[in-house]
């Protein structure tokens, strides 16, 4: 059925809520600028002195003319030592009609060297690549590791070659350009590859540089006869292709796409339709408070097909909406909370819908806006726990691609049976109205305030009220600040930070990814808990 709204865009409530959504998305357009900027100005002046083009232009240069980029994980690295991005552009981008992750070094930031971050934000990729059967294409230009921090990278970093040819052997095209830079590990890069491409007189790609060779060997030799294009092209093999220049490299890049005959695995959408209820509206649905319940049905009519939208079990465990609707042509079921706490009958009708959903191939869409399972004697002695586990243990067997967008509350157990990061969803998104940690700020400082309080009674001392206060004003602050979006996107939690109105068009552009491979449901659960 249609979904009609209850929404007042005339309204004082509509106006306020939509205020404080502009006001967040603001603070968010600074953060992304950071991204953008890369090493900033100096850097970029270099670069562009050198005749080279950014990280972002080669991307667009790659790109189909006009075709959409989803860049993931932005904010990586925000609030860490490193700068805002991890020195790596991350995204899904069409190349002669074919969706491919592109994964492209920023070589304005630190030489475009591999910090921790870098290292998490590719591996993101990589699994991304994986799951969805997107060819992947590097974009390579780095000074290697980051050289400070090569205690975090060296070992764990060894995934990202290991990554890559576990690709090719998954039959999924693996594509280097090299642009520069590309020394010791990251000579495996294009190593590993399905197929290079060096620009000449650019590309520089040697396990070891001309000074570390004098060292080792006493050899004198320069960068080309170590590895420069042209040798790597007539002499070592390693180059497939050398291009005169950046734009060539790009030009044979695609032309390698073009005869990769890659072909989607998962069934095609059907005929799109434009929701009815206005997505624009969306900015002003999530209260600025978080406490006050909203109907996400306000949201599920604005991002699905035609506003339609048929739910399942309407009439029970109504603190969770359930129902089957299509998004840009793709089936989906949508899992949604409503009240905020889940009870045992939400639970059990989470587990059903899921196993519905699996029997059907049908995709699933968690919207979460959770306290977390309810607690208290009556809940426990009905068995809250083994309710919640129905539905976790649904959720973590679920074989059908599952799509997470974080809208406001997530906390405790809840963000596992609404598929946080840790159940794999194939993405997940936030919008900055979100917030997620073990438990809300004041209760977890009030938490921490009774057990102190209890053991220094039991010991027979005086509880110091006025530290106490301090104490619970400074670990509400922290739990606050650790809750947020752009910190727990900063650490790779989420796909990224998104407008709220971008939303339909976001699902869109994963589902279309997550239809690369086949989209089959599971075939059995762990024991289910009775
Ligand atoms: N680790 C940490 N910082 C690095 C780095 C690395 N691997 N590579 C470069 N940087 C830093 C530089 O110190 C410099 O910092 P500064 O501007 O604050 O002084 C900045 O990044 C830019 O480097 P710069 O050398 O000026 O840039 P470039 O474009 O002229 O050269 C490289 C880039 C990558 C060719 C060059 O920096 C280099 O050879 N780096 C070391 C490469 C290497 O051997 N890595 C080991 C791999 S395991």
């Amino acid at each position: 059925m249609t979904l009609k709204s209850a929404l007042d865009p005339d309204g004082a409530e509509y106006a306020e809520r939509r205020a404080a959504m502009l006001a967040k998305l603001a603070d968010l357009e600074a953060e992304h600028a950071k991204a953008l900027a890369g090493g900033g100005e100096k850097y970029v002046a270099r670069h562009h002195g050198r005749g080279k083009l950014l990280a972002r232009e080669r991307i667009e240069l790659l790109l189909d003319p006009d075709a959409p980029f989803l860049e993931l994980s932005p904010l990586a690295a925000w609030g860490s030592d490193f700068p805002v991005g991890a020195s790596v552009i991350t995204g899904i981008g069409v190349v002669e009609g074919v969706e491919c992750m592109i994964v492209a070094n920023d070589p304005t930031v630190r030489g475009g060297s591999s910090n921790p971050w870098t290292v998490r934000k590719s591996f993101r990729a990589a699994d991304i690549a994986l799951a969805n059967r997107l060819p992947v294409i590097n974009l390579v230009e780095s000074g290697g590791a980051d050289l400070p921090t090569q205690k975090e990278i060296f070992i764990p970093g060894g995934r990202m070659f290991r990554d890559l040819t576990r690709l090719s052997a998954a039959g999924i095209p693996t594509i280097a350009l090299v642009f520069g830079n590309s020394t010791a590990g990251g000579a495996y890069i294009p190593g590993m590859c399905d197929h290079v491409v060096m620009v000449k007189e650019r590309a520089k790609v040697f396990l070891g540089g001309p000074p570390l060779v004098r060292m080792a060997t006493g050899e004198e030799a320069d960068d080309e006869e170590l590895g420069g294009a042209e040798m790597h092209a007539r002499t070592s093999g390693l180059a497939d292709h050398m291009a005169v220049d950046e734009a060539d490299a790009m030009r044979i890049g695609r032309s390698i796409v073009r005869r990769l005959n890659h072909r989607k695995l998962g069934p095609a959408p059907g005929p799109v339709r434009e929701p009815v209820l206005d997505p624009e509206e969306l900015a002003g649905i999530v209260p600025a408070d978080l406490k006050i319940p909203f109907d996400p049905r306000e949201v599920i009519g604005r991002i699905v097909d035609a506003s339609e939208f048929d739910e399942f079990k309407p009439l029970y465990g109504t603190s969770l909406v359930t129902g089957w609707a299509r998004l840009h042509g793709y089936p989906i079921g949508v899992l949604a909370n409503a009240q905020g706490v889940l009870f045992g009958d939400e639970a059990q009708k989470a587990a059903q819908f899921i196993q519905l959903a699996n029997r059907a191939d049908t995709p699933l869409l968690f919207l979460h806006n959770t306290t977390g399972y309810m607690v208290g004697k009556e809940y426990e002695q009905a068995g809250i726990i083994k309710h919640g586990a129905l539905m976790i243990n649904a959720v973590a067997n679920s074989r059908v691609p599952h799509l997470t967008v974080v809208m406001g509350a997530s906390y405790g157990a809840g963000n596992y049976g609404m598929c946080g990061r840790a159940y794999d969803p194939r993405f997940l998104f936030t919008w900055p109205s979100a917030k997620s940690a073990v438990m809300g700020p004041q209760q977890l400082a009030g938490v921490l305030s009774i057990v102190a309080r209890q053991a220094t009674e039991a010991r027979g001392g005086v509880y110091d009220e006025a530290q106490d206060a301090a104490m619970r004003e400074m670990v509400e602050a922290q739990i606050e600040a650790e809750s947020l979006p752009y910190f727990l996107s900063g650490r790779l939690y989420d796909d990224g930070v998104i407008d709220p109105r971008d939303t339909r068009t976001v699902l869109g552009l994963c589902l279309s990814a997550v239809h690369g491979a086949p989209v089959r449901g599971a075939d059995g659960y762990g024991v289910f808990r009775m």
